[in-house]
């Protein structure tokens, strides 16, 4: 499969260039140049997560993995669960996680990084010599601790992890500075922003990029999209084993750079049946907003409790946009609800009620479902982060103590390993190349 840049579109690589790469040309996003169709939807379904991820997977990957080799990177990557539960008759959580950092980041982050794995044998294969790469990401919590699990022993991939110094939870700052071996990490004396520029400033480098052969892993990689269509097909495989009648399934999605939305939309055009899709974002509400007006304004970026969605420029809205507007799914199959905070508190407070704890991005989703969702439908959201990642907030909410899950708890006793850096571009450079 080949995959074609949206802004530069003569720029076609292969699916292994688009990992490495992550970005095209003009910073233009990757796309499928064929979207696979399934018509044997229902065989499909009766599989079990992997095998069926493996079939839903191949066509992306043909002419750089092998059945074998994506059967490899699947059984490994995808060796935890997405679980459907029940809320109340027409709803249910699909509950993203189980992984070992309790995000659904783990789905995309560790089919990345095998995938990664398996390109640089290749690489150094063909050319007899082993080029090392390095993955350079900025963190203001979650992502750090997907990228540095997934990441963790890989041969020839070095991980540098930066992060704004004192600015981010105890518990999330143990969950990806703890490890050691090949992921490094970077107290910034700075906020994320800064964080962001040093990235930022090190790609533009391009001695410094070819020297260390650098790779962002962000959540724009194509591969990372990928991995997340599977939960999608995970999602009606669940709930077909109870219900037969699938013309009515509505998911609503904790939105924040809609790379979940986007690889719902994959799912949907590749013939899982999903009537519609409805994009939940907090107060940072340019998507519904545009939907609306047609006009995209997008505000100051406010802070909220579901703050994994404080983002007013998301940055897979463009491959949105082409599904919608080049008719690889119907125009009218997106919504998009703004929830506010007090709407998510009461949330939270509403499912403890239904005997379910949540945390506040699944609040807003769920939230948008009891706005948008019309009689009949069945409506499923997003659990896209465990609630004791985000302890506090839940626990100030409900006013009583929720557990700790012992992910969180295992790695609370560990030493943080991490250098302080200044936010001097110069300073991460002599690092990089020391
Ligand atoms: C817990 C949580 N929920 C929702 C989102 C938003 O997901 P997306 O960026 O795919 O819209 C994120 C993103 O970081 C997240 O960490």
């Amino acid at each position: 499969m080949k995959y074609y840049n949206l802004k530069e579109n003569d720029e076609q690589v292969t699916f292994s260039q688009a990992v490495k790469q992550g970005l095209g040309k003009n910073q233009g996003l990757f796309f499928p140049s064929a979207m696979p169709k399934f018509n044997n939807i229902d065989d499909l379904l009766a599989l079990p997560l992997v095998e069926r991820s493996v079939k839903i997977l191949q066509p992306f990957v043909e002419g750089d993995l092998t059945k074998a080799e994506l059967t490899d990177i699947v059984t490994d990557a995808f060796n935890f669960p997405a679980l459907l539960q029940p809320i109340s008759p027409d709803r249910a959580i699909l509950e993203l996680f189980h992984g070992p950092t309790l995000a659904f980041k783990d789905f995309g982050a560790r089919f990345m990084a095998k995938c990664l794995q398996v390109f640089v044998a290749k690489d150094a294969k063909a050319s007899g010599e082993t080029k090392p790469l390095t993955i350079l990401t900025a963190t203001s919590g979650d992502t750090g601790a997907a990228v540095a699990h997934a990441f963790h022993g890989i041969e020839n991939i070095r991980v540098v992890i930066m992060y704004p110094k004192g600015k981010i939870s105890l518990l999330q700052e143990k969950m990806f500075t703890t490890l050691g071996g090949n992921i490094e990490t970077l107290a910034v004396d700075g906020d994320f922003d800064a964080c962001q520029s040093l990235v930022k400033q090190s790609f533009d480098d391009k001695y410094l990029a070819t020297t260390i052969g650098l790779n962002s892993a962000n959540s724009i990689n194509i591969s990372r999209l990928l991995a997340q269509v599977c939960y999608y097909f995970e999602a009606v495989a669940q709930i077909s084993r109870t219900k037969s009648d699938l013309t009515n399934i509505v998911f609503s999605i904790p939105s924040g750079n809609f790379g979940n939305l986007t690889a719902g939309l994959f799912a949907k055009a590749m013939g899982l049946p999903i009537k519609r899709f409805i994009a939940a974002t907090n107060a940072n509400d340019t998507v519904p907003r545009y939907l609306e007006t047609g006009e995209w304004t997008p505000h100051a970026t406010v802070a909220t409790i579901s703050n994994a969605m404080d983002v007013s420029n998301p940055n897979n809205w463009p491959r949105v946009e082409h599904m919608l507007k080049s008719g690889i799914v119907e125009q009218g199959c997106v919504s998009s609800v703004s929830i506010d905070e007090e709407q998510t508190q009461s949330t939270v407070i509403q499912l403890s009620k239904l005997g379910y704890i949540s945390e506040p991005h699944a609040a807003v989703a769920y939230k948008a479902l009891q706005y948008s969702a019309v009689e009949g439908e069945f409506g499923v959201f997003l659990g896209t982060a465990h609630p004791g990642k985000f302890k506090d907030v839940v626990e100030s909410i409900l006013g009583q103590p929720i557990g700790l899950p012992k992910e969180l708890a295992d790695c609370i006793g560990e030493p943080i390993l991490s250098k302080d850096l200044s936010a001097d571009f110069s300073d991460l450079r002599s690092y990089l190349l020391a």
